[in-house]
């Protein structure tokens, strides 16, 4: 299962994309906001974020404005890599090199067929590992308080 959210910034293009994700058949579970009315994007990233941090959902896909906030409160939860992209290229190489499990998209910035492009490439790459999973581990040792050069 795939959590979704979004602010009124990104609310169009979550709507978009739901449709696109449902004529996939690809399951979801859609945390808002729904309506676009005036929200705080940082409400709605942690939701999302909870979900993918509890293993209910595999992968997340959230919408503001520009991406950026949005991607910054999820980058805020524990085991969250969020990825800010505007082109599938990036989408489709966050997952294999950085392992990120949440991409976030603008939706002042980017229109519904770039966004669709992007989370098909998002969805169907996997992470690499080898060379890539020590520099995710990297990663994870900053959110954790521990210096990434002690694992060199
Ligand atoms: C809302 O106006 C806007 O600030 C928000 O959607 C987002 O772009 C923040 O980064």
């Amino acid at each position: 299962m795939i959590a979704i959210g979004c602010d009124h910034g990104g609310y169009e293009l979550k709507e978009e994309v739901l449709r696109h994700l449902e004529e996939k058949g690809i399951e979801y579970k859609d945390f808002g906001s729904y309506s676009g009315e005036a929200c705080d994007y940082p409400i709605v990233a942690k939701k999302v974020c909870d979900c993918v941090v509890s293993k209910e959902a595999e992968l997340a896909l959230l919408f503001c404005g520009t991406g950026v906030g949005i991607s910054m409160a999820a980058n805020k939860v524990k085991g969250i890599r969020a990825a800010c992209c505007e082109n599938s290229y990036s989408a489709k190489y966050t997952r294999l090199h950085n392992n990120a499990n949440v991409l976030c998209m603008g939706g002042r910035v980017v229109g519904a067929g770039v966004a669709c492009e992007m989370v098909d490439a998002f969805l169907s790459a996997e992470f690499e590992g080898g060379r890539h999973e020590r520099r995710v581990n990297e990663i994870m040792d900053i959110e954790a308080g521990r210096n990434p050069e002690d694992r060199l």
